[in-house]
């Protein structure tokens, strides 16, 4: 594996590859590493011949109050763990590499945005849409992974790829979770162990909703409260949102009817978790 740091390293390691022939794989991340960001890996070197994988953690998709400066960051581990999974090149710039001043270029998806984090976190999906396509023009893979655990981030990057004609394959992938059902996140780190435990309502509520849904619950609004209620009883968490959403569109659904995605956003303490889960009528 091959570690750089530098747009140029990255463009020749490619430019080679792709010259002998290989379909080029990319996995974008902010590093910390967990089994969830492995499985991204692991299934883009099923599928291409050349894997790419980036650890940035992004300044401009955290707001001034949010995590950026105490983000975990570990790139001797993540080395390690991207060398486990033979990824072959790993992209690890420094924040002027990327954004060199003056920067005033951002890609706005507008409407996918402004519900579910894009609430709570105004200007979050600007920052990750811009940084996204700025490394599809770096690396410009063939195809590119996204967790589902970040259901709007596939949405928003699978509209901005087709409305700006970005020529390249997103490959959504499910939710990895803990044996007890707590969705991987590297923030997951920052929870006591009270925390942790307390956590564990985020799948619970979730599978709850589904069970609901498969014995014929289709009124989406009882759906939420029952979530919502479900979440309340747990004394360490507070709800930020609960919502179901259309699937594609992600606009409020009052009967199940198509597809819908059961999204949640819970703070324990200081830190903020989110997880989802699809609904289907049948
Ligand atoms: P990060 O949170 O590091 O996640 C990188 C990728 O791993 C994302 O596609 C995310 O959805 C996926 N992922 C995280 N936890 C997962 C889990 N438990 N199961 C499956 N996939 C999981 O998402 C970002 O970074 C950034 O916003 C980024 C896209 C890199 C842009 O800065």
């Amino acid at each position: 594996m091959r570690i750089v740091t530098t747009i140029a390293e990255v463009r020749e390691a490619v430019r080679q590859a792709r010259h002998a022939g290989q379909r080029i794989g990319f996995v974008p991340t902010m590093g910390y590493l967990h089994e969830g960001h492995l499985t991204l890996m692991r299934q883009a070197r099923s599928e291409a011949g050349f894997v790419v994988v980036s650890i940035f953690v992004n300044p401009t998709q955290f707001g001034p109050n949010e995590d950026f400066a105490r983000y975990p960051r570990d790139l001797e581990r993540d080395e390690a763990l991207c060398a486990s999974v033979s990824v072959d090149l790993l992209f690890h710039p420094a924040v002027e590499e990327i954004y060199p001043q003056p920067f005033r270029t951002s890609v706005k998806v507008a409407g996918l945005t402004d519900r579910l984090c894009g609430a709570s976190r105004p200007g979050h999906f600007d920052g990750v849409a811009t940084v996204v396509s700025k490394l599809f023009n770096i690396v410009k893979p063939d195809v590119a992974y996204f967790g589902q655990k970040d259901a709007q981030q596939v949405a928003v990057i699978q509209r901005m790829v087709a409305d700006l004609n970005l020529d390249l394959e997103i490959v959504p992938v499910p939710t990895v979770r803990e044996p007890d059902g707590l969705a991987m996140s590297s923030r997951n780190t920052y929870l006591s162990p009270a925390e942790r435990q307390a956590a564990l309502v985020l799948s619970r509520s979730l599978a709850m909703a589904r069970d609901l849904v498969m014995a014929g619950e289709r009124n989406m609004s009882a759906l939420a409260a029952a979530i919502r209620a479900m979440i309340a009883e747990e004394p360490l968490a507070e709800i930020d949102y609960v919502e179901i959403v259309d699937y594609a569109a992600l606009q409020p659904v009052e009967r199940l009817e198509r597809r819908a995605l059961a999204a949640l956003a819970v703070r324990f303490g200081k830190t903020r978790l989110i997880d989802n889960i699809t609904l289907e009528p049948s």
